[in-house]
C-alpha cells in the first residue's frame, strides 16, 4: 500500500529518504517518487518513476540534486492508473511546492472544481492533487501563513489522509496532517524524519511521536509543533520504539514467504511462551476487569483477508472450550451492517499489521457505541494497539511476505491460548487442562514443520510441476476445516493468480458440482472427528463419480478419503480444534511451490499490498 517519507535536517537526505521507502517497499506498490528542496538552487526537484523503486533510484543516478528537506512515496494506485504522471510527489501550478499523500480525499471532486474556478491546472487524475493546489491557493495566492494554511485545508478536506508538504518558500519547515491514516515523526539529533510507519526510520532513530487521530503539525530540524483540528497546542508523549523491527534478511531463502512458512513452529512457540509469560498480569493487556472476563456472554471476531480466517477458525476454540457465542465479521462489511449493543460483549479485532484501514474503522465504530476492544496484532507501534482498549501481541517478527503465514499460524495460537485463558477464568476448565493446552500448541507447531519436511520435495518435484497446468481449485472442508479451506484458496489466489474458491463441503452438491470434471482439482481438507469425516467421505465420493481429481490432506488412519485421492498427504493425529494448524505449513508450501514454478513475483504479487491502508 501507498508509503510517506519525509526528511527535514542536517544532512543532505536523499538517500535516508530512498533508504525508507525501500525498507516499506514489502507492502507493495506501483509506482514511486522522490522530491526536495535543492540545497544548490534552493528550488524544488521532483522525480517520479513507474514500476519497481529500482527504476527511480536508477534514474536519480544521473543527478545531483539533493537537499535537506526531502520526501519520499510509493503509490498504490486507486483513483488514476499506475502512470509516472500520476505517481507521488504530486505538485502545485507553480512547481514550487511538492505533496505525498497515503488515504483518500472523498471530497476531491468538489474541491478540484473550486480550484479550477481559481484558474488551478490539473495535470493528474489523483484525487491527492488536490492537497497541491489548495496549500498554492492558500499560502501563494491568498498569502496565508502556511500553519493558518494547514488548519483551513484540514477543516475542509473529507476522507482518511497522511499527507506532508515541502515548499521552496518554506526551506525550514515540513507540513504534516493525518485522519484515519497513520503517520509518525522520528526524533533525531538536528534532524527529523517522517513515515507512515516507523520502520522508515528506525535505523536512525528509535525515538517516535505517533501523530494523534486529527492533528496537523510544523515540523522542523529541531523539532515540531503539534496541532488538533481545532488549531490548539497539542503535547503528545514520544515513545521509544523497538527496533528489531528492521525486516530481516532471506537468509539462503529465495523467497521470504518461504522463509516466513519455515520461521512457523519458532513463532508459535515464542508466541505461547509469550503469553505464559504474561498470564499473571494477563488483565493489565486484555483491557477488561476479570469480574467483566468472567461475565463475558459473546465474542465478535473483526479483521479481513487472512486475519478474518483466524477469526473463523477461532469462533470453534472459543465456542467449544469456553463456552461463549462467537461471530467473525469481515471488518469491510460490519461497518455497513445494522449495529446491535450487547451487554457482556467483547469485540477483537485480528490484524497482523494493526494498520488496515477497514478494521480499524470498524473498531472506532464500536468503541462510538462504548463496546469493549481488544486488539490482536503483530505490531506494538500499531493505530490499532493505541486505539484498542486492551491488546495481545503475537511474536512472529516481521512478516515481509505480501501471503501471510506465521502471523496466520500464531494468530491461531494466540486465540487457542485465550480461548482456554477465558475458560480457565470462567472456571470451566482446570489450572491442568490450560496447561495442557499449551503443551498441546508446542506439539502442534513441531508437526506443522515436520510435516512439511515430510513433504516439501514431494511437492517441489513432482506436485507443482503436475499441478502447474490446471487455472482452477475447489477447496472444500467441513467444521473448522472450511475455513481452513478459504485460506488456502486465498493463499493460492494471492500468489499463483490462480483461480481458487473454498466451498462448505456440504454446499458442493448445491451448485459447485456442476464445474467438477477431471480438468478440475478439489482439494479436501479432511477433519479428525468421525461424523464430520463421514461426511466429508460422501462429499468425496460424490467427486469421484464426476471423475473430479482429488488432493486429500487427512489423517493417517482415514483410508478409505485416502484411497479416493490421486494425491494425499497425511497429517500426525493432533487434538481437532487444532487440525488446520497442523496442516497450515504445508499448505502455505503447496500454495507456495505452485506459483514458484510459474515464476511468479512471490513476495510482493501483482496487484496486492502488504498493509492495505484505504478501504
Ligand atoms: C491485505 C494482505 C493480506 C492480509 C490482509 C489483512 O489484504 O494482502 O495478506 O491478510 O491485508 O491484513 P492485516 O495486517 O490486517 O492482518
Amino acid at each position: 500500500m501507498c508509503s510517506v517519507v519525509g526528511y527535514i535536517g542536517k544532512n543532505k537526505s536523499r538517500d535516508t529518504v530512498l533508504d525508507g521507502l525501500t525498507r516499506l517497499e514489502y507492502r507493495g506498490y506501483d509506482s514511486a517518487g522522490f522530491a526536495c528542496i535543492d540545497s544548490e538552487t534552493k528550488h524544488l526537484v521532483v522525480a517520479k518513476k513507474i514500476g519497481q523503486l529500482s527504476n527511480l533510484k536508477q534514474s536519480l543516478k544521473n543527478q545531483s540534486s539533493d537537499g535537506f528537506l526531502s520526501l519520499g512515496h510509493t503509490r498504490w494506485a486507486t483513483h488514476g492508473a499506475a502512470t509516472e504522471q500520476n505517481a507521488h510527489p504530486h505538485v502545485d501550478c507553480t512547481s514550487s511546492l511538492a505533496v505525498v499523500h497515503n488515504g483518500i480525499i472523498e471530497n476531491h471532486t468538489s474541491l478540484k472544481k473550486i480550484l479550477e474556478h481559481e484558474d488551478h491546472a490539473f495535470k493528474t487524475e489523483t484525487d491527492s492533487e488536490v492537497l497541491a493546489h489548495l496549500f498554492e491557493q492558500y499560502t501563494i495566492d491568498e498569502k496565508m501563513p502556511p500553519l493558518q494554511a494547514m488548519q483551513k485545508m484540514v477543516e475542509q478536506l473529507e476522507g482518511a489522509y497522511a499527507f506532508c508538504i515541502i515548499s521552496e518558500h518554506y526551506p525550514d519547515s515540513l507540513f504534516i496532517a493525518r485522519k484515519g491514516s497513520p503517520l509518525c515523526i522520528g526524533l533525531g539529533e538536528g534532524e527529523m524524519f517522517v513515515g507512515s510507519d516507523p520502520l522508515a526510520f528506525t535505523d536512525k532513530t528509535n525515538r517516535v511521536l505517533f501523530l494523534p487521530e486529527k492533528s496537523y503539525a510544523l515540523v522542523h530540524k529541531d523539532g515540531y509543533a503539534l496541532y488538533d483540528f481545532s488549531g490548539n497546542v497539542l503535547s503528545v508523549q514520544s515513545q521509544i520504539v523497538d527496533t528489531s523491527w528492521i525486516a530481516g534478511e532471506k537468509g539462503d531463502h529465495e523467497h521470504y514467504m518461504l522463509k516466513e512458512i519455515y520461521e512457523q513452529k519458532h513463532a508459535i512457540d515464542k508466541t505461547v511462551r509469550f503469553f505464559q509469560s504474561i498470564h499473571t498480569t494477563i488483565f493489565d493487556y486484555l483491557g477488561i476487569t476479570q469480574e467483566e472476563l468472567q461475565n463475558l456472554e459473546s465474542i465478535t471476531f473483526l479483521g479481513c483477508g487472512t486475519s478474518a480466517h483466524a477469526g473463523k477458525l477461532a469462533q470453534f476454540f472459543f465456542e467449544q472450550k469456553a463456552g461463549i457465542q462467537t461471530r467473525c465479521e469481515l471488518a469491510s462489511e460490519f461497518r455497513h451492517k445494522t449495529f446491535f449493543k450487547q451487554k457482556n460483549h467483547l469485540y477483537i479485532a485480528i490484524s497482523q499489521s494493526g494498520e488496515t484501514a477497514d478494521t480499524l474503522e470498524a473498531i472506532r465504530l464500536v468503541q462510538e457505541h462504548g463496546q469493549a476492544t481488544l486488539a490482536l496484532t503483530n505490531v506494538a507501534s500499531s493505530t490499532l494497539v493505541r486505539e484498542c482498549d486492551g491488546f495481545l501481541l503475537t511474536q512472529a517478527g516481521p512478516e515481509i511476505a505480501v501471503a501471510s503465514t506465521k502471523a496466520f499460524s500464531t494468530q491461531l495460537a494466540a486465540l487457542y491460548w485465550l480461548a482456554h485463558c477465558v475458560a480457565y477464568h470462567k472456571k470451566s476448565i482446570s489450572h491442568k487442562q490450560f496447561q495442557e493446552s499449551e503443551t498441546e500448541l508446542f506439539t502442534t507447531a513441531e508437526i506443522l514443520e515436520n510435516v512439511i519436511e515430510q513433504y516439501k520435495h514431494e511437492i517441489m518435484m513432482d506436485c507443482a510441476p503436475f499441478y502447474k497446468k490446471y487455472k482452477e481449485f475447489i477447496f472444500i472442508g467441513r467444521h473448522n476445516s472450511f475455513p481452513f479451506a478459504e485460506e488456502a484458496a486465498l493463499k493460492l489466489k494471492e500468489i499463483s493468480y490462480v483461480f481458487a474458491q473454498a466451498y462448505p463441503a456440504g454446499e458442493l452438491k448445491h451448485g459447485p458440482l456442476a464445474l467438477v470434471d477431471e480438468f478440475l482439482p478439489v482439494v479436501i481438507f479432511s477433519h479428525p472427528d468421525p461424523v464430520i469425516y463421514q461426511k466429508l467421505l460422501s462429499n468425496a465420493q460424490e467427486i469421484k463419480a464426476r471423475k473430479g481429481h482429488i488432493i486429500v490432506f487427512a489423517l493417517e488412519h482415514q483410508k478409505e478419503l485416502l484411497s479416493l485421492a490421486h494425491r494425499a498427504f497425511i497429517i500426525p493425529a493432533v487434538p481437532s480444534l487444532l487440525f488446520p494448524l497442523a496442516m497450515t505449513g504445508i499448505m502455505q508450501f503447496f500454495c507456495y511451490a505452485l506459483a514458484k514454478v510459474s515464476g511468479h513475483a512471490i513476495d510482493k504479487p501483482r496487484n496486492l499490498a502488504k498493509s492495505v491502508t484505504v478501504e
